[in-house]
């Protein structure tokens, strides 16, 4: 009853944010994302009748209780599925700088999804992973894919139609994106509390909703035309539409620090002198840059040596999850 398995994590260029229920993770709106490669975690899972407890072991650590909680309760609703009542030893890995202040939960949930249906016998395929993963973190559930991905909002209020669909795998279009750590700190409020906040208290928030659904067809069609200014295009629009209702809820979210908003101007000016790129963020202060193929290592040279920066990671597009042993 043990297994393994590695996902990637996911970068929103139509963004998600708000939940139509918060107690089976379903989302308020649809997003579309990229899996990128340079980003991974690699989660073992074995379920043993000698523990009193489930036990979570994170980059080599005993995780915090609050993280473990989390884990526990992802795991209760596969072993309601499996009829098990074993608890499970879970030992995750990021293959990327831990502490640089990049979320995992995309893909930590991704991998978690894959591993431990695999090890209670239980042979879902994709979509059925993507439901499950959904319920650990909503982003988790595009991790499943690779490639250009697209989590639907779903109507059911069971939420199984609540799921990623890969609309097209990674060798569609290699575009590339590059991380900018500004801060490696945890971010302070996490995304679901802040997307709480922002559903009760955003004058916008009913806006977001009914406008989803544009953002969501244009973006399909950037990405059908390879079109790349057009995505990028919306790609900014999106994060910076999701930060507007985020700062105006009360009190206001303001996830960006001062090198967030130097960065967000220097990608508009090196795109202004010639160079096609486009910046997105999600709820920290990290800056994403679109790329075209093949262009990552040269947009990151031009953006070393801005203050404020602690590291750069290029990433390419990046495949779906995988059971890594037998
Ligand atoms: O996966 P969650 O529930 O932590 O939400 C992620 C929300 C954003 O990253 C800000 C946007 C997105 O669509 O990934």
């Amino acid at each position: 009853m043990k297994s393994t398995a590695k996902a990637h994590a996911n970068i929103a260029l139509c963004k998600y944010w708000g939940k139509r229920d918060s107690r089976l993770n379903l989302p308020a709106v649809g997003s579309i994302s990229m899996t990128l490669q340079a980003l991974s975690t690699q989660t073992a899972v074995d379920f043993r009748d000698d523990l009193p407890a489930d036990r979570l072991i994170l980059n080599g650590k005993p995780a915090s209780e609050r993280a473990c909680r989390r884990v526990s309760d992802f795991l209760d609703v596969l072993r309601r599925e499996a009829g098990v009542k074993l608890h499970a030893q879970v030992d995750s890995r990021n293959e990327f700088p831990t502490g640089a202040g990049l979320a995992s939960s995309a893909s930590s949930f991704a991998a978690l999804s894959a591993a431990a249906a695999h090890a209670l016998g239980l042979n879902y395929p994709k979509p059925r992973l993507s439901q499950l993963a959904r319920r650990g973190s909503g982003s988790a559930a595009r991790s499943i894919f690779g490639g250009f991905v697209e989590m639907q909002a779903g109507q059911s209020p069971s939420g199984e139609d609540a799921l990623a669909v890969q609309l097209y795998d990674e060798h569609y279009w290699p575009l590339e994106m590059v991380i900018l750590i500004t801060d490696p700190a945890r971010k302070k409020i996490g995304s679901t509390e802040g997307m709480n906040l922002t559903a009760e208290t955003s004058p916008y928030y009913r806006a977001w909703i009914d406008s989803s659904g544009k953002d969501l067809a244009e973006v399909r069609q950037a990405l059908a035309q390879k079109d790349f200014e057009k995505l990028g295009e919306l790609t900014e629009f999106s994060c910076l539409k999701m930060h507007a209702l985020a700062l105006a809820a009360r009190p206001g979210l303001l996830y960006w620090n001062g090198t967030t908003v130097q960065l967000l101007h220097e990608v508009r000016r090196l795109r202004a002198a010639g160079l096609l790129i486009f910046f997105t963020v999600d709820a920290g202060p990290q800056v994403k840059v679109l790329c075209l193929p093949g262009e990552g290592q040269k947009v990151k040279a031009r953006l070393t040596g801005m203050p404020g920066v602690h590291d750069i990671l290029v990433s390419t597009i990046g495949p779906g999850v995988t059971l890594v042993d037998d």
